[in-house]
C-alpha cells in the first residue's frame, strides 16, 4: 500500500485492526518459539498494538517498526511513559522502558538494528502487505532474521473476490513459496477466524482461516 494509506488511517483513527489485547496465538504458542526471556523482539508494522506489552510483559525488550508517528505517540501516551526521540537515518527512535519504536519504512530498516533479536513476531504486517510487496516484505523479514531466530508469524486466508484487502490473504501455498527459501517452516494452528472478526464480517466475508507459523531462520 502507499505509505499515505497508512498515515490516512491514522489520521482518521480508522484502525479496526488494532485490538484491544494482546493476540491469543502468543499466549498459546510464543513459548513453543523458545525465545530466550531478556532477548529482545522485533514486531514489524507494530502500529500501537498490545502485543509488545504483552511482550514486554513476559521480559523481553521490543522494537517496533511504525511508519505513523501518531501510533508511536499513542502507544506511549496510553501507557503514561514520556519516550526519548533521537534521529537515526531515515527514522526517529523513539525509547522508553523496554520498548524502542522505529517510525519510519520497515523495508528501510538496517539490519544491524535487529543483530541481536531472539525472536520475531508478526501480525497484520504480512497482511498489511499487497501481493505485490509479499516477496519484498519476506525478503526483508529475512534479512532482518540472525540465523536460527525463530518468527511467531499470524496469517489468513479468504475467498479475494468477498473483500479487497488489506488485510490480504495468504494460503499456508503461498506461505511456503514467499518463506521456504530463508526459514524452515511449521504450521502450529488453524483455525476458523470469522467470529472473531466482526469488522471482516461487516466487509462481506463469510469465511476466514487464521494460521499461526514458526519460522525459523535458516
Ligand atoms: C494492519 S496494521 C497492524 C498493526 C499492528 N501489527 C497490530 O496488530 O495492530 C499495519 C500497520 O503497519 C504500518 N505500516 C504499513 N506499511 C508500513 C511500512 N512500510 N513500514 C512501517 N510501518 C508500516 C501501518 O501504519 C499500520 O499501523
Amino acid at each position: 500500500m502507499e505509505h499515505t494509506f497508512w498515515l490516512d488511517r491514522w489520521q482518521k483513527s480508522e484502525i479496526g485492526f488494532h485490538q484491544a489485547v494482546a493476540h491469543d496465538f502468543l499466549e498459546r504458542h510464543w513459548s513453543a518459539l523458545g525465545v530466550p526471556k531478556a532477548a529482545e523482539v522485533l514486531v514489524p508494522l507494530c502500529g500501537k498494538s498490545n502485543d509488545m506489552v504483552w511482550l514486554a510483559d513476559h521480559g523481553h525488550s521490543v522494537i517496533g517498526t511504525e511508519l505513523a508517528q501518531s501510533a508511536i505517540d499513542q502507544f506511549f501516551a496510553e501507557r503514561f511513559r514520556t519516550p526519548a526521540a533521537v534521529n537515526q537515518a531515515v527514522f526517529t527512535v523513539s525509547r522508553a522502558g523496554p520498548y524502542a519504536l522505529w517510525c519510519g519504512d520497515h523495508l528501510a530498516l538496517d539490519p544491524a538494528v535487529t543483530r541481536r533479536i531472539g525472536g520475531v513476531f508478526d501480525r497484520a504486517a504480512l497482511v498489511a502487505m499487497p501481493h505485490t510487496m509479499q516477496q519484498t516484505y519476506a525478503d526483508k523479514l529475512a534479512a532482518l532474521t540472525p540465523s536460527g531466530v525463530p518468527v511467531l508469524l499470524v496469517s489468513l486466508d479468504y475467498d479475494p473476490s468477498e473483500m479487497d484487502g488489506p488485510p490480504f490473504p495468504i494460503s499456508p501455498g503461498r506461505v511456503n513459496e514467499l518463506f521456504s527459501r530463508d526459514f524452515r517452516i511449521t504450521l502450529l494452528e488453524k483455525r476458523d477466524g470469522l467470529n472473531a472478526s466482526q469488522n471482516l464480517k461487516n466487509r462481506g466475508l463469510t469465511a476466514l482461516q487464521e494460521m499461526a507459523w514458526k519460522l525459523v531462520r535458516r
